[in-house]
């Protein structure tokens, strides 16, 4: 089998670079390792830049999103138990939309589907071979048989824990690291959501966050131990946890409710480079991580897909590699400002177990300073909304 790009991965990453080549006439086949069921079941993101936004547009996807997605034009951030708004359509002219990450994956799969262009699940064994040279290959193992698929380029688009990464060689690659000493708890709940805006909680038992999927579905966050387990946190614990974290307002609006997921999610940052070697280019998780806190991790996502299709658009109408090689350059560039945003928001508003007084009262200072200074919150709320590509 041949193909013009090999795409390994069918997360937000390879289904959206696969439909914005697809308009472009560029075939692609994607390996996945796992079944569509199982990548739909994975609940994440749920914050969407409008760069991104652009980009579903761009592949013809953005239909359920206008409809369905919930336009946000401010975030509310909660210390000392007062509440703060950050108005970004004030002070940037943007919004961001609230469209959870498995919808974008269902609407991306459905294209697919319907373009034609095939999509590999199950692939066992998935390995890049060959991206050197002039001809990669990605070798695969499907319902016991071994296949062999050619093509022009890879595209690495399988996450932090995927293949593609781990197949360059040590001496090639520079990793970038900080793990942080906690995690988050998640649920959704088929309950109205708090407030209507999000609500970023600095609290002395630990950050949260209060967002939502609809107006009938929300999504909590509680700040955890690395050592708690999900089976030790029933539907009443969190519940109870999160009003003691919500302001006065918060505490008597909230509707609490069975859970319908669950989950804890460690936070780390972390970035690879370069992102592209040889044939071989990295694309989203698979080239970092960031804390979730600023919402940025399937956006920079996109951002990666953005650069990345361009250079292979170029590469192929006007036979000039000067897009695919500038490529790495372009998406860290936006990477790390993504990256310093995001340990930003995290060191701000979580509790740091070895914090001293000295600590608490600089992030008591530096939270004062973002609701108080105009010039503070532009900063925050430009950041937010998301940098231009
Ligand atoms: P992924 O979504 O990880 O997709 C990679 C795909 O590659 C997967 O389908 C995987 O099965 C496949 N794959 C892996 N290995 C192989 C292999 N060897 N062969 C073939 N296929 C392979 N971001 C936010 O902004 N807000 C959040 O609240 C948030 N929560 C998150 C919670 C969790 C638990 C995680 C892990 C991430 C979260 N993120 C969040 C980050 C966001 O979801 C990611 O940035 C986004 O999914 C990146 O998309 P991707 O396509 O690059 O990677
Ligand atoms: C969500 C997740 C985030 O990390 C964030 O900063 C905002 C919203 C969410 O899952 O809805």
């Amino acid at each position: 089998m041949r193909t013009q790009i090999a795409i390994i991965g069918a997360g937000p990453s390879g289904l959206l670079l696969g439909q914005l080549l697809h308009g472009q006439g560029i075939d692609t086949v994607i390996l996945e390792n796992r079944s569509a069921d199982y990548v739909l079941g994975r609940i994440r993101a749920g914050v969407i830049e409008q760069g991104m936004v652009g980009l579903l547009e761009e592949a013809g996807v953005a239909a359920r999103l206008h409809g369905e997605g919930l336009v946000h034009g401010g975030t509310e951030i909660t210390f000392d138990d007062t509440r703060h708004r950050i108005d970004f359509k004030k002070l940037t002219g943007k919004t961001v939309t609230v469209y959870g990450q498995t919808e974008i994956t269902r609407d991306l799969m459905e294209a697919r589907a319907a373009s034609g262009a095939p999509t590999i699940y199950e692939a066992q064994d998935v390995t890049p071979l060959d991206f050197d040279g002039e001809k990669p290959r990605v070798r695969y193992r499907k319902d016991g048989k071994d296949h062999e698929l050619a093509c022009d380029f890879i595209a690495g688009c399988d996450g932090f824990h995927g293949v593609s990464r781990q197949s360059v060689p040590a001496g090639s690659i520079e990793l970038f690291e900080r793990v942080y000493p906690f995690g988050w708890l998640g649920i959704l709940s088929d309950t109205p959501p708090v407030s209507d805006e999000l609500i970023y909680i600095n609290h002395e038992r630990g950050f949260a966050l209060c967002s939502m999927r609809s107006h009938t579905r929300s999504r909590y966050y509680l700040q955890c131990s690395l050592a708690e387990h999900v089976e030790d946190w029933s539907d009443s614990r969190f519940w109870d946890e999160l009003k003691l974290r919500l302001d006065k307002e918060g505490r008597e609006r909230l509707v609490t409710g069975a859970s319908i997921e669950k989950s804890i999610a460690p936070l780390r940052s972390f970035v690879a480079e370069p992102m592209r070697f040889g044939r071989l280019f990295l694309a989203g998780d698979a080239a970092h991580i960031v804390p979730p806190t600023g919402a940025k991790g399937l956006n920079l996502a996109a951002s990666d897909v953005h650069y990345l299709s361009r250079a292979l658009v170029e590469f192929y109408r006007e036979k000039s590699s000067a897009g695919i090689d500038h490529y790495s350059g372009r998406a860290l560039a936006r990477i790390w400002k993504a990256e310093r945003f995001s340990w930003w928001m995290t060191t701000m508003l979580h509790r740091f177990p070895e914090s001293s007084g000295f600590d608490r009262r600089l992030q008591h200072a530096e939270l004062d300073y973002l609701v108080s200074s105009s010039a503070a919150a532009v900063a925050m709320a430009e950041n937010y909304v998301g940098l231009p590509y």
